[in-house]
């Protein structure tokens, strides 16, 4: 068995997944001067990331948040690939935000596992499929655990780093002080549970926010006001599912059930059927509200 590298041998990232969350999180990194890559199969969605990335970094420049130098040596730092196998035979630190599906990721680290440099840590950003699902698929399962970002990559600060039975400590420790590295307040969690420490805490009031709405208690629009002027959250359920995407919420749903049973982890019928009429909230122009 191999020994996951220590944070100063760190100096190359890759992040499979240009969508929503690959996109920010790999900018995040190159921010923090990490060389970086972005792979996705499809070269459409890496130029789409390519083209927010660079128009989110001049509006940044423009409002003066952001040094020109420095966001042209992250836009420097960033490299855009297809190809999975050469990005990973130089990655000391792998991110995988692909689709949320078990199959494709674990066809995913079985490459990496026979690919990436013999001491990179191979971690995946899934929000509900816990790494033991495709650890032992690498043959380095110890260089394996999540490393769950948020919605908005760039400026939410939460990284869950969860740990599986065969994590060892080096590779919690080395994905930690990442985390902190790339500006971040890392929180280990150290048993699987689907749906993490924060998704749980979203869910709780995500559930409660339905019944109350399906049950004509209050509209949509109060119950948001309320979590946002009598609970402090920065924006309520409801705008929050749509920040994060129906077809996202909906597959949580779905993903902690089949492994709870509990009635309450049921996925719920009206965003069901939100998605399957193509309303996924923000990125599809209309959820709960209407973006377009
Ligand atoms: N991408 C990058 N930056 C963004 C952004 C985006 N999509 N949206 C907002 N920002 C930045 C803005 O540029 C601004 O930066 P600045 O203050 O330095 O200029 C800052 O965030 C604040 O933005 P706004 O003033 O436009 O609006 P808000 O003050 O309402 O903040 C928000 C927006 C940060 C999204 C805030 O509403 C928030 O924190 N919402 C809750 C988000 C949340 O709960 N995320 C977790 C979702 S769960 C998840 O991701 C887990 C997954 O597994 C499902």
């Amino acid at each position: 068995m191999s020994t996951p590298t220590s944070i100063e041998n760190i100096s190359t990232i890759l992040v499979i997944g240009a969508g929503t969350m690959g996109r920010q999180i790999a900018m995040t990194a190159a921010l923090a001067g990490y060389a970086t890559t972005i792979q996705d199969i499809s070269e459409d969605g890496l130029a789409a990331a390519r083209a927010e990335l660079e128009a989110w970094a001049a509006g940044r420049v423009a409002k003066g948040k952001l040094n020109g130098e420095t966001a042209a040596a992250a836009l420097g730092a960033l490299a855009y690939s297809t190809d999975l196998d050469s990005s990973a035979a130089n990655a000391d630190f792998v991110i995988e935000a692909a689709t949320e599906r078990l199959d494709i990721k674990t066809q995913i680290f079985e490459r990496l596992g026979k690919l990436a440099p013999a001491h990179a840590i191979l971690a995946t950003n899934s929000s509900t499929l816990g790494s033991s699902k495709v650890a032992e698929a690498t043959g380095r399962a110890a260089q394996v655990c999540n490393m769950h970002f948020f919605n908005p990559a760039l400026v939410m600060k939460c990284v869950e780093v969860v740990r599986h039975e065969s994590t060892s400590d080096a590779t919690v420790e080395t994905t930690m002080e990442l985390a902190r590295r790339l500006g971040k307040e890392p929180v280990l969690i150290n048993r699987e549970i689907p749906g993490f420490i924060a998704n749980r805490l979203m869910g709780a009031v995500q559930r409660e926010a339905l019944f109350l709405a399906d049950s004509g208690i209050a509209s949509i629009e109060d119950i948001d006001t309320t979590a946002r002027t009598a609970l402090g959250h920065p924006m309520g359920p409801f705008a929050l599912m749509d920040l994060v995407g129906l077809d996202v919420i909906d597959f949580i749903a779905q993903a902690t059930h089949a492994e709870t049973g509990a009635a309450e982890d049921a996925p719920n019928p009206r965003i069901a059927s939100m998605v399957s009429e193509g309303k996924l909230g923000r990125k599809s122009g209309a959820g709960f509200y209407d973006y377009r």
